[in-house]
């Protein structure tokens, strides 16, 4: 067990460099069961839940292996099991994506009930819904799901909600299958558009999955392939946050602005003073440097290209130093605002009207105070907030923000934080 200790107060100065996307990098460890040829991912970060579904590709026989601190290679070669250790499935919600995978290299596939951070009703038979579709048979028992296909063969299929991982199972079960497959109402997140980019890399042939309309036509085999993981959008975010609440002069290296409409466009509403500069092809770098005035400003947390659920809570943050009430609505997760519990022990002025809406009232000075990190973007929020209050803040269980924060606090301790991490 480990605690984070943040003395509050200091303004963030300098350059950051931004990690690979868990929400990416995850589903393409679990995309590399399509072929048996090696392959290779760049900028991969060192955190909890690579280490986790490396595991998992392990426990079914795949080899994986650092060849520097964030290139990773998986070879698929021996993969000679479709049951995934049950025990490992468990810990991790991203490892519900092995089944599209596993049916299309096996045509079986057996997954126990998924793990994850605990943020409201994360149910999986949309995913089974949608693979039933292609043609897969599912029994469910109490721990687990059993999925037998004779042929994956292409269809339609009309997600109820647009959920991410059930679009990337449909997704990576139909890049093999027979014919056409459309997904409608699909799931459109940069993230997805990196799993689609290295399986087009690996030779499938998918079609507009920049909208909700993902078209794929089945192909015989994929290959290996070396790709580079997107950066990742919510530490982006966690950063920025950092540097304007701070009032600190901050760059954030490499990061795509295409990808960050929605958010910059918060930041521009509350008044946050940021540009674009040192722009290379896609990527561009993030100035932010201290506001003059700032406005109180509302998020909708809504799938992409809304605003993403898993910056709602470092928002609050902001929003607990912009003037007047500002609001929240989280429509994707019905247990996403138990957090501010633990910044109403910081002095935030909160008013949670119910499992959806927030209001926060500000500019409020916060306090100091031993809090609870519940869930990853959780912890990254309390961690903000130990960033602008006065005196000590103590967060524990923060194995749930190494889960998805490479490096966190070596990163803002290099932006002049006063952060440590101790063994309790
Ligand atoms: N949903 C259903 N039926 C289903 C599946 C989902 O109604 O069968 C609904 C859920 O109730 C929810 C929405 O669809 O309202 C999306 O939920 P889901 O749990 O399916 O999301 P996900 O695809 O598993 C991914 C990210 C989450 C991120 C969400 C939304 C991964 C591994 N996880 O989850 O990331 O919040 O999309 O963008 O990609 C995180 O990184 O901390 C995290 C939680």
């Amino acid at each position: 067990m480990q605690k984070f200790i943040i003395n509050g107060g200091k303004k963030l100065k300098g350059e950051v460099k931004i990690s690979g996307a868990k929400n990416a990098v995850l589903k393409m460890i679990a995309a590399t069961v399509l072929t048996d040829k090696i392959c290779i991912l760049d900028n991969v970060p060192r955190i909890k839940d690579v280490e986790t579904i490396c595991k998992i590709l392990e426990s079914v026989g795949a080899k994986t292996r650092w060849l520097s601190e964030n290139k990773l290679e998986i070879d698929p070669s021996k993969i000679n099991s479709y049951k995934p250790d049950p025990d490992l499935v468990e810990k991790m919600r991203a490892s519900v994506v092995l089944a599209g995978p596993l049916l299309a290299r096996f045509r079986n596939a057996e997954i126990a009930e998924p793990g994850g951070c605990v943020i409201g009703a994360r149910p999986v038979y949309e995913h089974w819904k949608a693979l039933n579709k292609l043609g897969v048979n599912v029994i469910q028992t109490e721990s687990k799901s059993i999925l037998k296909t004779k042929k994956l063969i292409g269809n339609k299929v009309i997600l109820d909600a647009m959920s991410v991982t059930a679009t990337e199972n449909v997704l990576m079960a139909a890049v093999l299958a027979e014919g056409k497959t459309s997904i409608r109402v699909a799931a459109a997140e940069p993230e997805i558009q990196d799993l689609t980019k290295m399986l087009r890399k690996m030779g499938a042939k998918i079609f507009g999955d920049t909208t909700h309309a993902i078209d794929i036509i089945g192909v015989k085999k994929l290959n290996g392939v070396a790709h580079k993981v997107l950066p990742d959008r919510y530490e982006i975010g966690t950063y920025a946050i950092a540097g304007i609440t701070t009032g600190g002069t901050i760059t954030i290296k490499d990061v795509i602005p295409d990808h960050l409409d929605i958010i910059v466009n918060r930041f521009e509403a509350a008044g946050a003073n940021f540009k674009f500069i040192n722009h290379k092809g896609e990527y561009s770098d993030l100035l932010i440097e201290p506001s003059k005035k700032l406005h109180p400003i509302k998020i909708d947390a809504r799938p992409y290209p809304g605003f993403p659920t898993d910056l709602q809570a470092p928002m609050s943050v902001l929003m607990t130093q912009l003037p007047k009430t500002s609001k929240i609505f989280e429509t994707i997760y019905d247990g996403r605002l138990k957090y501010l519990d633990e910044l109403k022990k910081m002095s935030a002025k909160i008013n949670v009207i119910d499992n959806h809406t927030a209001e926060i009232t500000g500019p409020t000075k916060l306090h100091g105070a031993k809090i609870t990190s519940f869930d990853l973007r959780a912890g990254a929020t309390l961690i903000l907030a130990g960033l602008i209050a006065d005196g000590t803040t103590e967060i524990d269980n923060i194995e749930t923000i190494d889960r998805g924060y490479e490096k966190i606090e070596q990163k803002l301790q290099k932006l002049g934080a006063d952060i440590t991490r101790i063994n309790c």
